[in-house]
């Protein structure tokens, strides 16, 4: 993602699932000197006004982590301080080994329906995570916008732009008939334990209708030259679905012990 500032203002959908999870976990943050890593923080904001202000506050360090260096630089910018960090890091590839065993919570929100390598970041998790030391995960299932994605890239006119929609925009789980049994079985074999996979039915209608759609979906946009069509593109995917303003999706919320 290369527009923070833009994901600043239209992520209010990532945000009110976050606060809601956040308010039931509260029990389960490590009480003293919590070291934690947020995986895929884009602009840095859920980092700072969620995260932060629901784990123990005498934590030890929070470090914000996204693949995208402009997202990075972004964070640091504005949020870094004494205790909160920022730095690079995909999780779907090989991390360095000064992070192995270094945090007492992966915690990570709206970032592993990007996710295509399950199983290299999950594991990724693991090797993070020190000694009974918890991941909270959180995370699209099946939704309306991949459908509507998937459909509009059978057609001539956006064949080209987005045919690659499942492998670079839909949620690994969006077609699968059980989610639940699937996470817990590839963390089970990873070596997790205490595992729970939830499976929320959610929806969000946004309060700017289907502009404040547009600009969300703009800014998340994974494929090339898409961007100069994008008034075209928005325009067929609200003939295609005239509800387009209401997602309708399932939050998949995973946890889990090393
Ligand atoms: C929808 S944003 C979520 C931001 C934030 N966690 C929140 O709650 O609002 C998804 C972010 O995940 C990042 N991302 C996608 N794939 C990633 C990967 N393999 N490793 C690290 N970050 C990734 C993107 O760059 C983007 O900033």
């Amino acid at each position: 993602m290369q527009d923070p500032k833009t994901y600043q203002e239209v992520s209010n959908m990532q945000k009110r699932d976050l606060e809601v999870i956040l308010k039931e976990y509260q029990s389960e943050w490590k009480h003293k000197d919590a070291r934690i890593m947020d995986i895929g923080c884009a602009d840095g904001s859920a980092t700072i006004r969620l995260w932060k202000k629901y784990i123990p506050q005498n934590f030890k360090t929070l470090v914000g982590s996204d693949k995208s260096l402009a997202c990075v630089n972004f964070a640091k910018k504005h949020y870094e301080s004494e205790k909160v960090k920022f730095m690079t890091l995909d999780i779907e590839k090989e991390i360095p080994n000064e992070l192995k065993g270094c945090f007492d919570h992966v915690v990570s929100n709206y970032v592993f329906h990007w996710a295509q390598q399950q199983e290299k970041s999950f594991s990724n998790i693991y090797e993070m995570l020190a000694k009974d030391g918890k991941c909270l995960i959180i995370f699209l299932g099946n939704c309306n916008i991949f459908e509507n994605y998937r459909t509009l890239s059978r057609t001539s006119t956006w064949n080209s732009y987005i045919k690659e929609v499942k492998t670079k925009f839909m949620s690994p789980y969006h077609d699968s008939q059980d989610p639940e049994t699937e996470i817990k079985n590839l963390m089970k074999k990873i070596g997790f334990r205490d595992i729970s996979v939830k499976v929320h039915e959610l929806s969000f209608d946004f309060i700017r209708g289907i502009d404040e759609f547009s600009d969300m979906m703009k800014c998340l946009n994974p494929f090339e030259g898409l961007e100069n069509k994008w008034e075209d593109f928005i325009a067929d995917y609200v003939q295609l679905d005239p509800n387009a303003s209401t997602i309708v999706y399932q939050l998949l919320v995973v946890s889990g012990k090393k």
